[in-house]
């Protein structure tokens, strides 16, 4: 396989268009609970589910890409442990880019609510079931928080790459960096 320096375009709107759309629905997931029922609450309820829906497909698609595609390769001198950690926060962001969106599909299904993508109605993969719903939704919050902690991680490596070890890392995930 060829070894690119950067990432191509593909990689990197995947990239920063999850990013945006993870961000947003992590915010917005945090105040769900506490809106009044009602009209509103219906419809972020239903944005929240379509634009996690969405994160799932695109998901898949960025595993498929990185299965198929080398990353560019870690700065020569980067310590051994730091391209440890750095393999297995990308590995648990993919993991959990995926098991999030699913543990939440599958939390509405158990609950007995279907999840539509503006029109479109998600195959069923499960049942009403009292007992899973309990579980998906305990599931559910654990994700989003093992999400946000290894995010913060990831950012802050991602950050201290650009300023203060000075090296390439950000520049090749970003459109126009060198
Ligand atoms: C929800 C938000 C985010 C998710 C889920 C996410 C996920 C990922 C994943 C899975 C990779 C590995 C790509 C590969 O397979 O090689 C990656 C790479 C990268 N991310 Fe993020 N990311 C997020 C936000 C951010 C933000 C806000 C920044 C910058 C401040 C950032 C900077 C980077 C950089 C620089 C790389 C490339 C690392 C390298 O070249 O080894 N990410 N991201």
């Amino acid at each position: 396989m060829n070894i690119p320096s950067r990432y191509d375009a593909l990689a990197m709107s995947l990239h920063w268009i999850m990013a945006l759309l993870i961000i947003g629905l992590w915010c917005l997931g945090l105040v769900l609970e506490d809106l009044p029922k009602g009209d509103l609450r219906g419809q972020m309820f239903g944005l929240h589910k379509a634009f996690g829906t969405i994160v799932l497909i695109l998901a898949a698609t960025r595993l498929t890409w990185r299965l198929t595609h080398s990353a560019p390769p870690l700065p020569d001198g980067m310590p051994g442990l730091e391209r440890l950690a750095a393999k297995a926060g990308h590995a648990a962001l993919y993991l959990l880019m995926i098991a999030l969106p699913l543990d939440g599909i599958l939390m509405s299904q158990t609950g007995g609510r279907e999840v539509s993508v503006f029109g479109w109605v998600a195959p069923t993969l499960m049942g009403k079931n009292d007992f899973w719903h309990e579980v998906f939704e305990d599931g559910h919050g654990l994700l989003a928080w093992a999400l946000a902690a290894i995010l913060v991680g990831h950012v802050l490596a991602a950050l201290r790459h650009h300023f203060v070890v000075k090296d390439d890392v950000l520049a090749r995930m970003l459109p126009g960096g060198k």
